[in-house]
């Protein structure tokens, strides 16, 4: 095995990986940078809410998982984990960074080959640079990736396939949607996903592919605990649950559902969506946006009525009149705009939808953390999400322990600062 052949390269990935994955202290890196997104929360959050919950052992379940940091966590932690995800991506993402049964060294020899095959291909490659079908190009941001980068990395995932070995498949489809994204795209988050001006002509594909194949080998190696908890991803609407969970087994809660706002999460994964093929045309796209709470215009449809959940809440009624009067005075008449008060009532609803199913599956005295930020998207009317959660929460029979501030932002729009709370119930049974 000839390793050292991509160690400059991979030297070089190296340097701009640690400039990428700043947000995620060094200490939490295992496992958890296999595959991360803008909306993940710290892990070290996890860890301090466990902690108080005092849940040592037992199962705990994050109904919003994304990338799996809650999940994650609790594996580390030696606690069993279920998670449910909405998102194909973020699905397939959590399920595969809480599978450490495979064989380290195995894969590190079955990457090395696919990049050596891989970096043939390319080199002898001199017709059309590869691409997308268009009904799936056409699903990009537009220019999220150059035509070069792009090739490239068609090229490195025709390998992965075509040498295909079941047991590490999975992994190396994972290593390869966090390469696009970090390494050959031009996107950026901050927090809202863009496309940077100073696009990359050429990336290292095949080499920072390799370099994430290789962080991932360590942890297996190197970072495992003695004892693991037991993990699981159903792919489910939170809103519905379902029978996979078992009545009265939930000891406690932790997630961070999305918030009121005009965030389309189906943005923030969609290049690797549309790479890994779990979104091909704009009716998968659809029917993903309609498996998801409504949180932004861009994902209410005909029939929608989760707003009939708290179509008594007077609180939530009043936020959505002063977003609809507001509307009006300020002569704001695009579809999207007249949707603005509709969608805030439809996100509260969907929340009680998801309070109320979740109750039967949680022992007497569960706790339960949702992370969740204030908001002021529609014309700067103030949503204070956590304490209409709150609200909502005590009308279903659950009592409110407490609000933890978590961070606050400030807003450049209403100029105020804007909280990011955690809201902790307590299920009394
Ligand atoms: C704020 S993110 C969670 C991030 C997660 N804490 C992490 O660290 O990666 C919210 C997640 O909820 C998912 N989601 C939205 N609606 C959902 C639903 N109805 N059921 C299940 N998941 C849903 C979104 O796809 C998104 O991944």
């Amino acid at each position: 095995m000839q390793l050292e052949l991509f160690q400059d390269d991979v030297k070089q990935v190296e340097i701009k990986k640690k400039e990428k994955i700043n947000k995620l202290k060094e200490v939490d890196s295992p496992f958890h940078s296999w595959y991360r997104f803008v909306l993940s929360f710290p892990a070290h959050l996890v860890r301090d809410y466990l902690k108080k919950f005092n849940l040592t052992k037992g199962t705990l379940l994050d109904p919003f998982c994304g990338t799996g940091t809650t999940l994650v966590e609790a594996k580390i932690l030696g606690i069993d984990n279920i998670g449910i995800e909405a998102n194909p991506m973020a699905y397939f993402a959590s399920g595969v960074k809480i599978d450490w049964s495979i064989n380290p060294e195995k894969l590190l020899e079955h990457a090395f080959l696919v990049c050596k095959k891989a970096h043939k291909a390319i080199a002898k490659w001199n017709g059309i640079l590869k691409t997308l079908p268009q009904e799936s190009f056409k699903l990009l941001l537009k220019d999220s990736i150059s035509p070069l980068p792009l090739h490239k990395a068609l090229i490195l995932l025709d390998v992965i396939n075509d040498l295909k070995k079941d047991s590490l498949y999975k992994h190396e489809l994972l290593a390869f949607a966090k390469m696009i994204v970090y390494y050959a795209s031009n996107l950026y988050f901050g927090p809202e996903v863009g496309v940077r001006s100073n696009k990359k002509q050429d990336a290292l594909v095949v080499e920072s592919w390799f370099s994430i194949i290789e962080n991932m080998v360590n942890d297996l190696k190197f970072n495992k605990p003695r004892t693991m908890g037991n993990g699981i991803v159903y792919f489910a609407d939170s809103r519905e649950m379902g029978d996979f969970l078992k009545p009265e087994s939930i000891d406690a809660v932790f997630t961070s559902p999305p918030y009121p706002n005009e965030k389309d999460y189906t943005r923030t994964t969609r290049l690797e969506s549309v790479l890994l093929g779990f979104i091909k045309n704009k009716t998968d796209l659809k029917n993903l946006k309609k498996g998801l709470l409504r949180s932004n215009t861009r994902n209410v449809y005909k029939g929608d009525d989760d707003d009939l959940w708290i179509a008594n809440n007077r609180e939530i009624q009043s936020i959505a009149d002063a977003i609809e009067t507001r509307r009006i005075e300020l002569k704001k008449t695009s579809g999207f705009e007249r949707m603005y008060s509709k969608v805030t009532k439809l996100y509260f609803g969907g929340m009680a939808r998801h309070l109320s199913v979740l109750r039967p599956f949680l022992k007497k005295g569960a706790y339960l953390g949702y992370v969740v930020g204030d908001q002021a998207s529609y014309l700067r009317v103030m949503i204070r999400t956590g304490t209409l959660l709150a609200e909502i929460a005590k009308s279903l029979g659950y009592q409110v322990e407490s609000m933890d501030l978590f961070r606050t932002r400030f807003s450049t729009v209403t100029k105020e600062q804007i909280k990011e709370e955690v809201l902790i119930l307590r299920w009394p049974g």
